[in-house]
């Protein structure tokens, strides 16, 4: 898989013409939700190369990342002129850049893309390292192949746009960095004030975020291994998430994750040896930060459904990625369904 470009930019005009420049190409698309549309492009529609771009918009929110939405973007590629040569361009949240992601590297076979992504969580995760995809049949990101963008532009102008619950959303992604990396990160996101965010300082967070994740990436970009890292959290945050929607209470994927790290962090204090202080200063700021995820023991066998349909798992086996240390990875970890209720009821102490 080809290593893509990300590009953290402070001038994203110069950067997409720099950007474009260097995918030569017979048609440009543009790919935006109706909320990207709005907000989003209006800031990168100064530069000369989108002349004679064609758009595409979409519905927003994940509720769109569907096979019809690509059905649509496909269509639309095909009746606007594109050919193998076209490139595209992918204006928005993760749902954009997943979506469009996938739809780019199956027109035709595959054409060039690029991401633009407007918010935090597609910034340090969605549009970085390849993952496409849509959900389906009920479960997200179902279906979708490993795919890099050519480049990805990251300017973080574009946060200035988002509210609270949208920058702490994509700040669990962050949080999940520091605690795969070093203490010295880790410590710095705990620290930061989310209410009173200084953008210079975000600004720079961010870089250090995507130059975690790249780092890992590049080592292991089809997930055979180390990459399995990302997914801290991952396990039983989606399975919240996954009951959240269930049960029409969604929440922002940022959150579930939240959530599903203070879970993860009790497995890997019981079962790895995660220091126990560093392991409560994780959870205090959590639930600062989120809140929490209210449920009763009488949904354990639900939540455990969701974590043995976990597409990350083999056999049948839950599969967790936990910490020794913040650093210390440790992927391919399994706990006993008692395990598993005892970090439940753990959860609901902590954070009830
Ligand atoms: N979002 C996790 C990954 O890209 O592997």
């Amino acid at each position: 898989m080809s290593k893509q470009q990300v590009i953290l930019s402070e001038n994203l005009n110069e950067s997409l013409k720099q950007t474009i420049e260097a995918c030569p190409h017979d048609k440009l698309f543009v790919l935006a939700d109706e909320c990207t549309a709005r907000l989003c492009l209006p800031l990168i529609q100064e530069s000369d190369y989108l002349a004679n771009a064609e758009y595409i918009t979409i519905g927003a929110t994940d509720t769109h990342k569907t096979l019809e939405t690509l059905a649509h973007v496909w269509k639309e590629l095909g009746d606007k002129g594109g050919t193998r040569h076209s490139l595209m361009l992918n204006v928005g949240g993760g749902m954009v850049t997943d979506l469009g992601g996938f739809a780019a590297s199956t027109f035709k076979r595959g054409i060039a893309y690029i991401n633009i992504p407007t918010t935090l969580l597609a910034m340090v995760d969605a549009s970085v390292g390849g993952k496409t995809g849509i959900n389906f049949n009920g479960l997200k990101n179902e279906v979708g192949v490993f795919s890099p963008a050519r480049s990805v532009l990251i300017d973080t102008n574009f946060l200035r746009t988002l509210d609270y619950e949208n920058v702490a959303s994509g700040y669990a992604e962050m949080l999940k960095h520091g605690l795969i990396s070093t203490t010295a990160h880790w410590a710095e996101l705990l620290n930061f004030d989310l209410n009173h965010v200084d953008n210079p300082a975000l600004q720079a967070l961010v870089a250090q975020s995507v130059q975690i994740k790249e780092n890992i990436v590049e080592q292991d970009p089809l997930e055979h291994g180390i990459r399995k890292a990302l997914n801290l959290g991952h396990t039983v945050g989606h399975a919240f998430e996954s009951l959240a929607l269930e049960e029409n209470r969604p929440h922002l994927h940022g959150y579930a994750v939240a959530w599903g790290m203070v879970c993860e962090l009790y497995l890997s204090n019981l079962k790895t040896g995660f220091p126990t202080d560093k392991m409560r200063q994780t959870i205090r700021f959590i639930r600062d930060t989120y809140g929490t995820f209210a449920f009763d023991c009488k949904q354990y066998d639900r939540l455990y459904q969701f974590m043995t349909h976990d597409k990350k798992n083999t056999s049948g086996t839950i599969n967790f990625t936990l910490l020794g240390e913040v650093g210390d990875i440790r992927i391919n970890q399994t706990a006993t369904r008692q395990e598993i209720d005892e970090m439940l009821d753990f959860y609901r102490e902590a954070m009830g």
